[in-house]
């Protein structure tokens, strides 16, 4: 089986149903942001805090290349993944990408009172913050994804993607 990657804003529910497909369909699970904070034994927000965005950035392009070529995975990825194009080629060489697509209000809502690991939302108005980072990227979420998928209801959509039958 190709690998499954989820690519999307935060709050739109990738590792939730990441997590859930790959136990459905009994696959490997990965999530790049939990891979990076148990390796460097620091959490997200510290990463950024110590070293910043841009060390974040080079450790995420790096376990990109390393899961690329995994197979029969579920894959979620951080937010930013799609900022950096060569990431996005080694991902489609061997998985379908999935754009979860929610609104603001949704990821909002979903996001809750889990913005304290998110340091890009860190002291900011978040509404105003994601309305400008989905501005900078919604194009780029859909120009790389291979589906496009809603995320209103997780049920429903495990459902849709088994329904896709690319699995
Ligand atoms: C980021 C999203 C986060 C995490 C980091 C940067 C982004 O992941 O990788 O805080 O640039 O959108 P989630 O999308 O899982 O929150």
């Amino acid at each position: 089986m190709k690998n499954i990657v989820f690519i999307g804003m935060m709050g739109s529910g990738k590792s939730i149903v990441g997590k859930k497909l790959s136990e459905t369909l009994g696959t490997f699970f990965y999530d790049t942001d939990h891979i990076i904070e148990s390796r460097e034994g620091k959490t997200i927000s510290e990463i950024f805090e110590l070293f910043g965005e841009s060390y974040f950035r080079k450790l995420e392009e790096d376990i990109v290349k390393e899961i690329s070529n995994y197979e029969n995975s579920v894959i979620s990825t951080g937010g930013g993944i799609i900022l950096n194009p060569v990431n996005i080629e080694r991902l489609k060489k061997n998985s379908f990408i999935i754009y979860l697509e929610n609104s603001i209000d949704e990821l909002i809502s979903h996001l809750n009172d889990e913005t304290q690991n998110r340091p890009l939302l860190a002291n900011e108005n978040i509404y105003f913050k994601l309305n400008e980072l989905f501005k900078q990227r919604e194009n780029l979420y859909k120009k790389n994804a291979d589906f496009i998928i809603e995320n209103e209801n997780m049920e429903d959509t495990i459902k849709k993607i088994i329904n896709l039958d690319i699995i």
